[in-house]
């Protein structure tokens, strides 16, 4: 018997996607350190909540399904850039069966944040 793998997908600062196959329990943190993907800066104080670099945004469908968020990450997500309301910290969401084809997104840099000048 092979241990089932859940298939999450990771979109990168970059817009760049990646598969993973990864086993239910760890951290979507844990999938990011232990499957090295190229994520800048990702995770920076390891899950302490520490920090809000890990910072994902989530499907809606997927994200309604998941625990509530708890006020520690609450606080933390608030200070994260681009916040939206299906943000989660990445170490605080653990992969679990039903969440097989989920899609997560790390925020996108903004590069260009001047480049509406002249614009009307
Ligand atoms: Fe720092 Fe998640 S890794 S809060």
């Amino acid at each position: 018997l092979s241990e089932e793998k859940v298939i999450i997908h990771f979109i990168n600062q970059d817009g760049i996607r990646t598969t993973t196959a990864v086993t239910e329990g760890q951290t979507l943190l844990d999938v990011v350190v232990n499957k090295n993907l190229d994520i800048s800066g990702f995770g920076a104080c390891e899950g302490t909540l520490a920090c809000s670099t890990c910072h994902l945004i989530f499907d809606k469908t997927f994200y309604e399904k998941m625990e509530p968020t708890v006020d520690e990450e609450m606080d933390m997500l608030d200070l994260a850039y681009g916040l939206t309301k299906t943000s989660r910290l990445g170490c605080q969401v653990t992969v679990q069966k039903w969440m097989d084809g989920m899609t997560v997104q790390v925020p996108q840099e903004v590069r260009d944040a001047v480049g509406s000048k002249g614009n009307q």
